[in-house]
């Protein structure tokens, strides 16, 4: 079966790109090669795939994409910093990469049969919701600047000023994107409205970890950032009192999740998030991190807090659970997937 990656030469492509090969697959790729993540192609592309080093806004493509039955595609330009930086430029990547690609497949892929997105928890935004435990009173994610200026930075219950509990979100919150990064990933679910070539399937991840990541990459997730502190053997600098709940998918779960879509035959719920849907701690996350390097290194709590973020992040699991015949890995059980090949 020939399968087409967009983005296989990124972190969560080329794990895809080897796991296809290693279940007898044929992987074609297209990426970009961008110039501000790459100096030169990576070590760890993979000899066995074809590589198009094209960006998809002016790809023109091979004769082998007339033969293509499946496409998951990863490509986009990410980081919010970024996105804030260059607009135009992420939004033409992310939404017209898209549209270009869809349009090539209706053009030129009469064998397509299945067609993965692989989008992002971004587009769900401040979209999350809190609960009071003793009344069941429903919140949103929103924070006052006078609680977060004294210290107090939970969701509180205005009516009991008890502390509120997060809801992990569901596929079906509508998409409220905080920024351009999450709005450029939420356009690209959109210009599948209207695709009818083949199934589609939308997943959306919470963030990634494993190897390959780029920990000193101005744009690395909180995650990538404590590895390379930790790495360097610094302590990890978190905001607030360190103890926001994130939601961190391992790599190897989220390449299952797509390999069982591009090859099986079952259908398959348009949206799918890909997360652990365990609520871990940050600097429970950096400990975890620190033991998996055998380092003796604890956070430290710089206090403080930046306007807008969100104090929790977690997604409910229960699609992708169904779709894996088991739970994904919790970030407990996987912290050490970060340091290895
Ligand atoms: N890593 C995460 O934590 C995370 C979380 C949520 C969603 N995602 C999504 O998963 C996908 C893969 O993420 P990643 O972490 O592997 O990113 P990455 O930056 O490592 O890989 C993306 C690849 O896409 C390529 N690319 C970008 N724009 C392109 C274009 N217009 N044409 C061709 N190639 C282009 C880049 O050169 C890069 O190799 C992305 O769509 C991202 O939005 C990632």
């Amino acid at each position: 079966m020939k399968i087409l990656i967009t983005g296989g030469a990124g972190f969560v492509g080329s794990h895809l790109v080897d796991a296809c090969l290693e279940r007898g697959l044929e992987a074609y790729c297209v990426d970009s090669l961008d110039a501000q993540i790459y100096e030169r192609p990576p070590d760890y592309l993979n000899p066995e795939a074809r590589y198009s080093f094209a960006d998809l806004r002016h790809w023109q493509p091979a004769p082998w994409l007339e033969e293509i039955e499946a496409v998951a595609h990863l490509a986009a330009l990410g980081g919010v910093a970024r996105a804030g930086r260059e607009p135009a430029n992420v939004i033409s990547a992310n939404a017209g990469g898209t549209a270009r690609l869809l349009e090539l497949l209706t053009r030129h892929c009469p064998r397509l049969r299945r067609f993965v997105l692989v989008s992002s928890f971004s587009v769900y935004g401040s979209g999350y919701s809190y609960v009071a435990p003793s009344t069941g009173e429903e919140l949103g994610a929103d924070r006052r600047t006078e609680d977060l200026e004294a210290g107090r930075f939970e969701v509180y219950s205005p009516e009991t000023g008890e502390i509120a509990r997060i809801v992990p979100i569901r596929e079906d919150a509508p998409p409220q994107p905080l920024e351009i990064y999450g709005a450029s990933k939420y356009m690209q679910e959109l210009c599948l409205r209207g695709f009818a070539l083949c199934p589609a399937t939308i997943l959306r991840l919470s963030s990634v970890y494993g190897s390959r990541m780029r920990w000193h990459d101005s744009e690395a997730t909180i995650l990538g950032r404590i590895a390379g502190w930790l790495s360097e053997q610094r302590s990890p600098e978190l905001l607030e009192d360190g103890r926001q709940i994130r939601d961190w998918v391992w790599a190897g779960d989220v390449v299952e999740a797509t390999v069982k879509l591009l090859t099986g035959a079952q259908e398959a719920p348009p949206v799918i998030n890909v997360c652990s849907g365990v609520p871990t701690h940050l600097d429970d996350a950096c400990r975890q991190m620190a033991a998996a390097l055998g380092v003796d290194i604890s956070p430290a709590l710089v206090g403080g807090y930046r306007p807008g973020d969100m104090r929790h992040c977690l997604g409910d699991a229960t699609r992708l659970t169904s779709l894996l015949g088991r739970p994904p890995l919790s970030f407990r059980q996987g912290a050490d997937k970060m340091f290895g090949a």
